[in-house]
Protein backbone atom coordinates (compact mmCIF):
# COMPACT_ATOMS: atom_id res chain seq x y z
CA UNK A 1 0.00 0.00 0.00
CA UNK A 2 1.58 3.55 -0.82
CA UNK A 3 2.25 5.51 1.90
CA UNK A 4 4.06 8.41 3.54
CA UNK A 5 7.99 7.32 2.96
CA UNK A 6 9.89 10.35 5.42
CA UNK A 7 13.62 9.26 4.68
CA UNK A 8 16.63 10.97 6.03
CA UNK A 9 20.76 10.97 5.93
CA UNK A 10 22.82 12.71 8.74
CA UNK A 11 23.29 16.66 8.44
CA UNK A 12 26.78 16.97 7.74
CA UNK A 13 29.46 18.73 9.67
CA UNK A 14 30.79 22.31 7.77
CA UNK A 15 34.20 21.80 8.94
CA UNK A 16 34.95 19.00 5.93
CA UNK A 17 34.28 19.12 2.60
CA UNK A 18 32.03 16.13 1.13
CA UNK A 19 33.98 12.47 0.61
CA UNK A 20 32.97 8.99 -0.75
CA UNK A 21 32.02 8.11 3.30
CA UNK A 22 29.08 11.50 3.13
CA UNK A 23 28.28 10.36 -0.51
CA UNK A 24 27.80 6.37 0.12
CA UNK A 25 24.40 7.77 2.67
CA UNK A 26 23.21 10.60 0.18
CA UNK A 27 23.12 8.50 -2.54
CA UNK A 28 21.61 5.47 -0.71
CA UNK A 29 18.87 7.88 0.12
CA UNK A 30 18.31 9.14 -2.70
CA UNK A 31 17.98 5.44 -4.46
CA UNK A 32 15.95 4.59 -1.80
CA UNK A 33 13.99 8.13 -2.27
CA UNK A 34 13.65 7.01 -6.07
CA UNK A 35 12.82 3.92 -5.44
CA UNK A 36 9.83 4.78 -3.10
CA UNK A 37 8.01 7.48 -5.50
CA UNK A 38 8.03 4.38 -8.36
CA UNK A 39 5.96 2.68 -5.91
CA UNK A 40 3.55 5.06 -5.43
CA UNK A 41 4.73 6.49 -1.97
CA UNK A 42 4.66 10.04 -1.14
CA UNK A 43 8.10 10.72 -0.34
CA UNK A 44 9.99 13.25 1.69
CA UNK A 45 13.83 12.86 1.87
CA UNK A 46 16.00 15.55 3.83
CA UNK A 47 19.17 16.34 4.12
CA UNK A 48 21.70 18.64 4.94
CA UNK A 49 24.19 20.75 6.95
CA UNK A 50 25.58 20.41 10.43
CA UNK A 51 27.11 24.52 11.24
CA UNK A 52 27.35 25.35 14.78
CA UNK A 53 29.71 24.16 17.58
CA UNK A 54 32.60 24.51 18.71
CA UNK A 55 34.33 21.92 16.01
CA UNK A 56 32.87 24.50 13.22
CA UNK A 57 33.64 27.67 14.85
CA UNK A 58 37.49 26.53 15.35
CA UNK A 59 37.45 25.40 11.29
CA UNK A 60 36.25 29.08 10.27
CA UNK A 61 38.53 30.27 12.70
CA UNK A 62 41.66 28.66 11.74
CA UNK A 63 40.43 29.27 7.61
CA UNK A 64 40.47 32.57 8.78
CA UNK A 65 36.41 32.93 8.35
CA UNK A 66 33.61 33.83 10.49
CA UNK A 67 31.55 30.48 11.02
CA UNK A 68 28.81 31.95 9.26
CA UNK A 69 30.94 32.26 5.96
CA UNK A 70 32.65 29.28 6.56
CA UNK A 71 29.31 27.44 6.79
CA UNK A 72 28.02 29.82 3.52
CA UNK A 73 30.70 28.04 1.49
CA UNK A 74 31.23 24.35 2.86
CA UNK A 75 27.26 24.18 2.66
CA UNK A 76 27.37 25.05 -1.17
CA UNK A 77 29.97 22.61 -1.59
CA UNK A 78 27.43 19.89 -0.14
CA UNK A 79 25.31 21.12 -2.43
CA UNK A 80 27.10 20.83 -5.13
CA UNK A 81 28.47 17.24 -4.68
CA UNK A 82 24.74 16.43 -4.23
CA UNK A 83 23.88 18.01 -7.37
CA UNK A 84 27.09 16.34 -9.39
CA UNK A 85 25.65 13.01 -7.82
CA UNK A 86 21.90 13.03 -8.82
CA UNK A 87 21.13 13.07 -5.31
CA UNK A 88 17.65 15.68 -5.09
CA UNK A 89 16.73 16.01 -1.99
CA UNK A 90 13.12 17.65 -1.48
CA UNK A 91 14.89 20.09 1.60
CA UNK A 92 18.56 20.82 2.25
CA UNK A 93 17.99 21.90 5.94
CA UNK A 94 20.69 23.98 6.95
CA UNK A 95 21.34 24.66 11.39
CA UNK A 96 21.37 27.99 10.92
CA UNK A 97 18.01 28.12 8.69
CA UNK A 98 15.35 30.60 10.95
CA UNK A 99 13.25 28.03 11.03
CA UNK A 100 15.30 25.74 12.44
CA UNK A 101 16.36 28.08 15.54
CA UNK A 102 12.31 28.18 16.04
CA UNK A 103 11.71 24.62 15.77
CA UNK A 104 14.97 23.89 18.15
CA UNK A 105 13.97 26.45 20.86
CA UNK A 106 10.30 25.19 20.69
CA UNK A 107 11.09 21.69 20.99
CA UNK A 108 13.22 22.23 23.96
CA UNK A 109 11.41 24.65 25.66
CA UNK A 110 9.17 21.94 26.00
CA UNK A 111 11.22 19.84 27.27
CA UNK A 112 11.98 22.52 29.85
CA UNK A 113 8.31 22.91 30.59
CA UNK A 114 8.35 18.77 31.26
CA UNK A 115 10.95 19.15 34.00
CA UNK A 116 13.52 17.43 32.21
CA UNK A 117 16.00 20.26 31.88
CA UNK A 118 17.97 21.33 35.03
CA UNK A 119 21.22 23.97 36.21
CA UNK A 120 24.58 22.69 36.78
CA UNK A 121 28.33 22.59 36.61
CA UNK A 122 29.70 20.80 34.29
CA UNK A 123 33.25 19.44 34.54
CA UNK A 124 34.27 16.14 32.06
CA UNK A 125 36.64 15.27 28.97
CA UNK A 126 35.16 16.44 25.83
CA UNK A 127 36.21 15.41 22.33
CA UNK A 128 35.75 18.41 19.81
CA UNK A 129 35.92 16.36 16.88
CA UNK A 130 33.11 14.31 18.01
CA UNK A 131 31.30 16.75 19.52
CA UNK A 132 31.02 14.97 22.28
CA UNK A 133 31.49 14.10 25.76
CA UNK A 134 33.74 10.80 27.48
CA UNK A 135 33.57 9.40 30.66
CA UNK A 136 37.78 8.77 31.66
CA UNK A 137 36.68 4.64 31.32
CA UNK A 138 35.35 5.63 27.59
CA UNK A 139 39.24 7.09 26.29
CA UNK A 140 41.79 5.20 24.78
CA UNK A 141 45.65 5.59 26.32
CA UNK A 142 47.34 8.43 25.02
CA UNK A 143 51.03 7.29 24.59
CA UNK A 144 52.35 11.14 24.72
CA UNK A 145 51.48 10.65 28.51
CA UNK A 146 48.51 13.47 27.87
CA UNK A 147 45.01 13.41 28.19
CA UNK A 148 42.98 9.99 26.76
CA UNK A 149 42.39 10.15 23.15
CA UNK A 150 38.82 9.85 21.38
CA UNK A 151 38.49 6.08 20.50
CA UNK A 152 36.80 7.22 17.35
CA UNK A 153 39.26 9.78 15.65
CA UNK A 154 41.97 9.00 18.25
CA UNK A 155 42.66 12.70 19.36
CA UNK A 156 43.48 14.30 22.51
CA UNK A 157 40.15 14.95 24.59
CA UNK A 158 39.93 18.42 26.37
CA UNK A 159 38.70 19.08 29.64
CA UNK A 160 35.53 21.39 30.29
CA UNK A 161 34.25 23.33 33.28
CA UNK A 162 31.57 25.16 32.92
CA UNK A 163 27.49 25.98 34.56
CA UNK A 164 25.56 24.43 31.80
CA UNK A 165 21.67 22.99 31.66
CA UNK A 166 22.22 19.59 31.62
CA UNK A 167 18.93 16.84 30.35
CA UNK A 168 17.92 14.31 32.68
CA UNK A 169 18.78 11.34 30.73
CA UNK A 170 19.16 9.39 33.24
CA UNK A 171 15.12 9.07 33.74
CA UNK A 172 14.96 7.77 30.79
CA UNK A 173 16.72 4.31 30.92
CA UNK A 174 13.58 2.64 31.67
CA UNK A 175 11.40 4.42 28.72
CA UNK A 176 14.06 3.68 26.51
CA UNK A 177 13.91 -0.06 27.49
CA UNK A 178 10.29 -0.36 26.97
CA UNK A 179 10.40 1.50 23.85
CA UNK A 180 13.05 -1.05 22.55
CA UNK A 181 11.10 -4.15 23.88
CA UNK A 182 7.98 -2.85 22.22
CA UNK A 183 9.33 -1.77 18.74
CA UNK A 184 11.62 -4.66 18.25
CA UNK A 185 12.73 -3.85 14.63
CA UNK A 186 13.09 0.29 15.15
CA UNK A 187 16.97 -0.10 15.03
CA UNK A 188 18.34 -2.25 12.24
CA UNK A 189 20.07 -4.43 12.01
CA UNK A 190 20.06 -6.26 15.33
CA UNK A 191 23.92 -5.88 16.00
CA UNK A 192 23.15 -2.34 15.74
CA UNK A 193 20.09 -2.52 17.82
CA UNK A 194 21.99 -4.82 20.48
CA UNK A 195 25.09 -2.08 20.50
CA UNK A 196 22.02 0.74 21.67
CA UNK A 197 20.78 -1.69 24.01
CA UNK A 198 23.82 -1.93 25.58
CA UNK A 199 24.46 1.23 25.96
CA UNK A 200 21.26 2.00 27.75
CA UNK A 201 21.89 -0.83 30.04
CA UNK A 202 25.16 0.42 31.10
CA UNK A 203 23.24 3.33 32.46
CA UNK A 204 22.83 6.67 31.21
CA UNK A 205 24.01 9.88 32.93
CA UNK A 206 22.37 13.16 32.57
CA UNK A 207 24.17 15.31 29.82
CA UNK A 208 25.58 19.02 29.69
CA UNK A 209 22.89 20.32 26.58
CA UNK A 210 24.06 23.59 26.38
CA UNK A 211 27.57 25.96 26.48
CA UNK A 212 28.68 29.28 28.15
CA UNK A 213 31.92 29.47 26.32
CA UNK A 214 30.79 29.92 22.34
CA UNK A 215 27.74 31.77 21.18
CA UNK A 216 28.15 29.72 17.79
CA UNK A 217 24.75 28.17 18.37
CA UNK A 218 20.03 28.49 19.13
CA UNK A 219 20.25 30.78 21.81
CA UNK A 220 17.86 29.42 24.86
CA UNK A 221 15.11 30.46 24.72
CA UNK A 222 15.08 30.58 28.98
CA UNK A 223 18.34 31.91 29.47
CA UNK A 224 19.78 33.95 26.37
CA UNK A 225 23.59 33.91 26.93
CA UNK A 226 24.06 30.22 26.36
CA UNK A 227 23.46 28.29 23.00
CA UNK A 228 22.34 24.67 22.85
CA UNK A 229 24.44 21.91 22.71
CA UNK A 230 25.44 21.09 18.78
CA UNK A 231 23.56 17.41 18.93
CA UNK A 232 20.94 18.87 20.73
CA UNK A 233 20.45 21.56 18.17
CA UNK A 234 21.36 19.05 15.05
CA UNK A 235 18.90 16.19 16.01
CA UNK A 236 15.95 18.33 15.61
CA UNK A 237 16.39 19.40 12.12
CA UNK A 238 14.45 15.72 11.44
CA UNK A 239 11.88 17.85 13.22
CA UNK A 240 12.04 21.39 11.57
CA UNK A 241 11.68 19.94 8.35
CA UNK A 242 8.47 18.65 8.78
CA UNK A 243 7.00 21.85 10.52
CA UNK A 244 7.86 21.34 14.21
CA UNK A 245 7.01 24.56 15.81
CA UNK A 246 5.35 25.92 12.43
CA UNK A 247 2.94 23.50 11.28
CA UNK A 248 1.73 20.92 14.11
CA UNK A 249 -0.59 19.13 11.52
CA UNK A 250 2.06 18.69 8.82
CA UNK A 251 4.03 17.26 11.99
CA UNK A 252 1.48 14.81 12.99
CA UNK A 253 0.64 13.80 9.01
CA UNK A 254 5.13 12.70 9.45
CA UNK A 255 6.21 12.14 12.49
CA UNK A 256 7.12 9.16 13.92
CA UNK A 257 7.10 7.61 10.44
CA UNK A 258 10.78 7.99 9.69
CA UNK A 259 13.30 6.19 8.11
CA UNK A 260 16.44 7.80 9.45
CA UNK A 261 19.79 6.21 7.96
CA UNK A 262 23.02 7.04 9.29
CA UNK A 263 26.54 5.26 9.71
CA UNK A 264 27.13 3.50 13.46
CA UNK A 265 29.70 6.62 14.61
CA UNK A 266 26.64 8.42 15.62
CA UNK A 267 24.84 5.39 16.93
CA UNK A 268 24.56 6.49 20.49
CA UNK A 269 22.76 10.41 19.59
CA UNK A 270 20.19 8.85 17.66
CA UNK A 271 19.67 5.19 18.68
CA UNK A 272 19.96 6.68 22.68
CA UNK A 273 19.82 10.52 22.58
CA UNK A 274 16.90 11.42 20.17
CA UNK A 275 14.33 8.72 21.18
CA UNK A 276 14.82 10.10 24.89
CA UNK A 277 14.53 13.25 23.52
CA UNK A 278 11.58 12.81 21.80
CA UNK A 279 10.08 11.36 25.11
CA UNK A 280 10.78 13.96 26.76
CA UNK A 281 9.26 16.24 24.66
CA UNK A 282 6.30 14.39 24.64
CA UNK A 283 6.79 13.10 21.51
CA UNK A 284 7.25 8.95 19.81
CA UNK A 285 10.75 7.76 18.85
CA UNK A 286 11.55 7.48 15.41
CA UNK A 287 9.83 4.21 13.96
CA UNK A 288 13.01 3.41 11.73
CA UNK A 289 16.97 3.64 12.68
CA UNK A 290 18.93 2.38 10.16
CA UNK A 291 22.84 1.79 10.47
CA UNK A 292 25.22 1.39 8.34
CA UNK A 293 29.22 0.62 8.85
CA UNK A 294 32.21 2.91 7.79
CA UNK A 295 33.62 2.96 4.44
CA UNK A 296 36.82 2.29 4.61
CA UNK A 297 40.01 3.15 2.69
CA UNK A 298 43.46 1.11 2.83
CA UNK A 299 41.24 -0.83 6.10
CA UNK A 300 40.82 2.97 7.96
CA UNK A 301 37.78 5.40 8.27
CA UNK A 302 38.45 8.26 5.84
CA UNK A 303 39.79 11.34 7.52
CA UNK A 304 41.62 14.90 6.99
CA UNK A 305 44.35 13.16 9.18
CA UNK A 306 44.61 9.96 7.67
CA UNK A 307 45.13 11.79 4.29
CA UNK A 308 42.99 8.52 2.92
CA UNK A 309 40.12 10.72 1.97
CA UNK A 310 38.53 10.13 -2.16
CA UNK A 311 36.40 12.66 -3.35
CA UNK A 312 33.37 12.17 -5.60
CA UNK A 313 34.02 14.22 -8.41
CA UNK A 314 37.33 12.38 -8.76
CA UNK A 315 35.84 8.81 -9.33
CA UNK A 316 32.69 10.59 -11.30
CA UNK A 317 35.39 11.89 -13.83
CA UNK A 318 36.62 7.79 -14.56
CA UNK A 319 32.78 5.85 -14.06
CA UNK A 320 30.15 8.58 -14.68
CA UNK A 321 27.17 9.28 -12.10
CA UNK A 322 25.84 6.22 -12.87
CA UNK A 323 29.04 4.25 -12.12
CA UNK A 324 29.42 5.97 -8.97
CA UNK A 325 25.91 5.28 -7.60
CA UNK A 326 26.11 1.22 -9.00
CA UNK A 327 29.22 0.81 -7.38
CA UNK A 328 28.34 1.90 -3.96
CA UNK A 329 25.12 0.63 -3.72
CA UNK A 330 25.92 -2.80 -5.25
CA UNK A 331 29.34 -3.21 -3.87
CA UNK A 332 28.85 -2.25 -0.56
CA UNK A 333 25.66 -3.78 1.37
CA UNK A 334 24.01 -1.51 3.82
CA UNK A 335 24.89 -2.83 7.17
CA UNK A 336 28.52 -3.74 7.95
CA UNK A 337 31.76 -1.62 6.91
CA UNK A 338 33.46 -2.18 3.81
CA UNK A 339 36.71 -1.57 2.30
CA UNK A 340 36.85 0.77 -0.82
CA UNK A 341 39.40 -0.17 -3.82
CA UNK A 342 39.38 1.16 -6.75
CA UNK A 343 40.07 -2.37 -9.07
CA UNK A 344 36.74 -3.68 -7.64
CA UNK A 345 34.54 -0.78 -8.92
CA UNK A 346 36.44 -1.18 -12.38
CA UNK A 347 35.25 -4.58 -12.43
CA UNK A 348 32.03 -4.20 -11.04
CA UNK A 349 31.57 -1.29 -14.04
CA UNK A 350 33.09 -4.05 -16.61
CA UNK A 351 30.76 -6.95 -15.55
CA UNK A 352 27.61 -5.70 -14.22
CA UNK A 353 27.29 -2.38 -16.90
CA UNK A 354 29.72 -3.04 -19.51
CA UNK A 355 29.10 -6.76 -20.03
CA UNK A 356 25.96 -7.70 -18.59
CA UNK A 357 23.68 -4.51 -18.86
CA UNK A 358 25.70 -2.75 -21.98
CA UNK A 359 25.93 -6.15 -24.05
CA UNK A 360 22.09 -7.02 -23.24
CA UNK A 361 21.35 -3.43 -24.84
CA UNK A 362 23.46 -3.54 -27.77
CA UNK A 363 23.16 -7.22 -28.87
CA UNK A 364 19.27 -7.02 -28.79
CA UNK A 365 19.68 -3.48 -31.18
CA UNK A 366 21.72 -5.21 -33.41
CA UNK A 367 19.59 -8.19 -34.00
CA UNK A 368 16.39 -6.31 -33.94
CA UNK A 369 18.37 -4.04 -36.53
CA UNK A 370 19.49 -6.72 -39.11
CA UNK A 371 16.19 -9.25 -38.67
CA UNK A 372 13.40 -7.02 -37.81
CA UNK A 373 14.11 -3.53 -39.74
CA UNK A 374 14.97 -2.18 -37.03
CA UNK A 375 11.49 -2.30 -34.88
CA UNK A 376 11.11 -3.85 -31.67
CA UNK A 377 8.69 -7.01 -31.45
CA UNK A 378 6.45 -7.90 -28.78
CA UNK A 379 7.12 -10.21 -25.83
CA UNK A 380 5.23 -13.69 -25.74
CA UNK A 381 3.18 -13.78 -23.00
CA UNK A 382 4.22 -17.73 -22.37
CA UNK A 383 7.93 -16.70 -22.41
CA UNK A 384 10.19 -18.64 -20.22
CA UNK A 385 11.80 -15.55 -18.94
CA UNK A 386 8.04 -14.08 -17.49
CA UNK A 387 7.98 -16.21 -14.26
CA UNK A 388 11.87 -15.52 -13.42
CA UNK A 389 11.06 -11.58 -14.06
CA UNK A 390 8.76 -11.64 -11.44
CA UNK A 391 11.01 -13.46 -9.30
CA UNK A 392 13.36 -10.76 -9.51
CA UNK A 393 10.60 -8.36 -8.93
CA UNK A 394 9.68 -9.46 -6.05
CA UNK A 395 13.11 -10.49 -4.61
CA UNK A 396 13.97 -6.24 -5.79
CA UNK A 397 11.04 -4.96 -4.29
CA UNK A 398 11.73 -6.98 -0.98
CA UNK A 399 15.07 -5.71 -0.53
CA UNK A 400 14.61 -1.98 -0.92
CA UNK A 401 12.26 -2.27 1.03
CA UNK A 402 14.66 -3.98 3.53
CA UNK A 403 16.91 -1.04 2.75
CA UNK A 404 19.05 -3.54 0.88
CA UNK A 405 19.79 -1.80 -2.16
CA UNK A 406 22.60 -3.93 -2.96
CA UNK A 407 20.44 -7.28 -3.17
CA UNK A 408 17.91 -5.46 -4.86
CA UNK A 409 20.44 -4.86 -7.66
CA UNK A 410 21.61 -8.85 -7.37
CA UNK A 411 18.22 -9.44 -8.35
CA UNK A 412 17.42 -7.18 -10.57
CA UNK A 413 21.22 -8.11 -12.41
CA UNK A 414 19.74 -11.64 -12.30
CA UNK A 415 17.05 -11.04 -14.85
CA UNK A 416 19.49 -9.27 -17.25
CA UNK A 417 21.59 -12.67 -16.92
CA UNK A 418 18.61 -14.66 -17.56
CA UNK A 419 17.75 -12.58 -20.68
CA UNK A 420 21.42 -13.28 -21.57
CA UNK A 421 20.95 -16.86 -21.14
CA UNK A 422 18.00 -16.89 -23.22
CA UNK A 423 19.99 -15.30 -26.36
CA UNK A 424 22.85 -17.01 -25.61
CA UNK A 425 20.51 -20.31 -25.91
CA UNK A 426 18.68 -19.72 -28.93
CA UNK A 427 21.06 -17.54 -30.87
CA UNK A 428 18.94 -15.24 -33.03
CA UNK A 429 21.63 -13.52 -34.78
CA UNK A 430 21.89 -17.21 -37.01
CA UNK A 431 18.53 -17.78 -37.38
CA UNK A 432 15.92 -16.94 -40.09
CA UNK A 433 13.30 -14.11 -39.64
CA UNK A 434 10.23 -15.40 -38.40
CA UNK A 435 8.07 -15.58 -35.17
CA UNK A 436 10.83 -17.35 -33.18
CA UNK A 437 13.31 -14.49 -33.45
CA UNK A 438 10.55 -11.56 -33.08
CA UNK A 439 9.57 -13.93 -29.74
CA UNK A 440 12.84 -13.97 -28.31
CA UNK A 441 13.85 -10.50 -29.31
CA UNK A 442 10.61 -9.22 -28.02
CA UNK A 443 11.38 -10.96 -24.18
CA UNK A 444 14.69 -9.60 -24.18
CA UNK A 445 12.74 -6.14 -24.81
CA UNK A 446 10.79 -6.90 -22.13
CA UNK A 447 13.47 -7.79 -19.80
CA UNK A 448 15.29 -4.49 -21.35
CA UNK A 449 11.99 -2.10 -20.02
CA UNK A 450 11.80 -3.82 -16.68
CA UNK A 451 15.24 -3.53 -15.74
CA UNK A 452 14.81 0.20 -16.98
CA UNK A 453 12.37 0.68 -14.18
CA UNK A 454 13.57 -1.71 -11.59
CA UNK A 455 17.42 -0.13 -12.24
CA UNK A 456 16.22 3.55 -12.26
CA UNK A 457 16.86 4.36 -8.92
CA UNK A 458 20.46 3.60 -9.13
CA UNK A 459 21.02 4.06 -12.62
CA UNK A 460 19.53 8.02 -13.10
CA UNK A 461 20.52 8.69 -16.32
CA UNK A 462 21.52 5.02 -18.37
CA UNK A 463 18.02 3.69 -17.04
CA UNK A 464 16.51 6.55 -19.22
CA UNK A 465 18.84 5.99 -21.83
CA UNK A 466 18.00 2.80 -22.21
CA UNK A 467 14.33 3.50 -22.36
CA UNK A 468 14.61 5.67 -24.92
CA UNK A 469 16.23 3.61 -27.05
CA UNK A 470 14.16 0.32 -26.98
CA UNK A 471 11.42 3.06 -28.49
CA UNK A 472 9.36 4.21 -25.16
CA UNK A 473 8.27 7.55 -24.42
CA UNK A 474 8.03 9.15 -20.94
CA UNK A 475 10.97 7.89 -18.42
CA UNK A 476 11.26 4.58 -16.18
CA UNK A 477 11.20 6.75 -13.05
CA UNK A 478 7.55 8.14 -13.71
CA UNK A 479 6.30 4.37 -13.96
CA UNK A 480 4.37 2.91 -10.77
CA UNK A 481 4.56 -0.17 -8.94
CA UNK A 482 3.76 -3.09 -9.48
CA UNK A 483 1.65 -2.37 -12.07
CA UNK A 484 4.51 -1.65 -14.45
CA UNK A 485 6.04 -4.63 -13.69
CA UNK A 486 3.81 -7.12 -15.15
CA UNK A 487 5.09 -9.07 -17.97
CA UNK A 488 3.98 -7.74 -21.44
CA UNK A 489 4.16 -3.78 -20.74
CA UNK A 490 6.89 -3.75 -23.92
CA UNK A 491 3.97 -2.81 -26.70
CA UNK A 492 6.40 -3.90 -29.69
CA UNK A 493 6.28 -1.72 -32.88
CA UNK A 494 8.39 0.51 -31.86
CA UNK A 495 11.81 1.83 -33.05
CA UNK A 496 14.72 0.32 -31.74
CA UNK A 497 18.10 2.48 -31.69
CA UNK A 498 21.51 0.84 -31.43
CA UNK A 499 23.80 3.71 -30.47
CA UNK A 500 27.44 4.00 -28.71
CA UNK A 501 28.15 1.76 -26.32
CA UNK A 502 26.25 2.65 -22.78
CA UNK A 503 29.55 1.67 -20.62
CA UNK A 504 32.27 1.61 -22.94
CA UNK A 505 34.84 -0.94 -21.17
CA UNK A 506 37.23 0.46 -18.35
CA UNK A 507 41.05 -0.46 -18.38
CA UNK A 508 42.21 -2.04 -14.70
CA UNK A 509 44.15 0.42 -13.42
CA UNK A 510 47.93 -0.39 -14.21
N1 LIG B 1 26.75 16.41 12.08
C1 LIG B 1 26.74 15.08 12.54
C2 LIG B 1 25.41 14.41 12.27
C3 LIG B 1 24.23 15.12 12.85
S1 LIG B 1 22.74 14.32 12.41
C4 LIG B 1 21.58 15.02 13.34
C5 LIG B 1 27.84 14.28 11.87
N2 LIG B 1 28.32 14.77 10.73
S2 LIG B 1 29.44 14.09 9.82
O1 LIG B 1 29.77 15.05 8.81
O2 LIG B 1 30.51 13.61 10.62
O3 LIG B 1 28.73 12.92 9.10
C6 LIG B 1 28.68 11.63 9.65
C7 LIG B 1 27.91 10.75 8.70
O4 LIG B 1 28.49 10.83 7.38
C8 LIG B 1 27.94 9.28 9.05
O5 LIG B 1 26.98 8.93 10.01
C9 LIG B 1 27.68 8.66 7.69
O6 LIG B 1 26.34 8.80 7.34
C10 LIG B 1 28.51 9.56 6.78
N3 LIG B 1 29.90 9.13 6.73
C11 LIG B 1 30.98 9.92 6.93
N4 LIG B 1 32.10 9.17 6.79
C12 LIG B 1 31.76 7.91 6.49
C13 LIG B 1 32.47 6.74 6.21
N5 LIG B 1 33.77 6.71 6.19
N6 LIG B 1 31.75 5.64 5.94
C14 LIG B 1 30.40 5.63 5.92
N7 LIG B 1 29.71 6.71 6.19
C15 LIG B 1 30.34 7.87 6.48
O7 LIG B 1 28.17 13.24 12.38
Amino acid sequence: MPGRYFLTTPIYYVNDVPHIGHAYTSVTADALARWHRLVGDDVFFLTGTDEHGLKVARAAEAAGRTPQEHADLTAARFRETWDLLDVVPDRFIRTTDPDHHEAVRAFLQRVHDNGHIYRDTYAGWYCVACEAYYAEDELLPNPDGGPGLDPIHERPAEWFEEDNWFFRLSAFEQPLLDWYAANPDAVAPVGKRNEALGLIKGGLADISISRSSIDWGVRIPWDEDQVFYVWYDALINYATAIGYGSDPERFAAWWPHVHHLLAKDILRFHCVYWPAMLLAAGEAPPAHLNVHGYLTVGGKKMSKTSLNQIFPADLVADFGVDGFRYHFLRDNPFGPDGDFSYEAMVSRFNADLANNLGNLLSRVATVVGKKCDGVGPAPRPDSPLAPLAADCVRDAAAAWDAVQPSHALEATWRLIRDANALLEETEPWKAEPGPEVDGVLGDALEVLRLVSILASPALTRSAAEVWRRIGLDGSPADQRLPEAAAWGGYPGGLPVEKGAPLFPRLKRPE
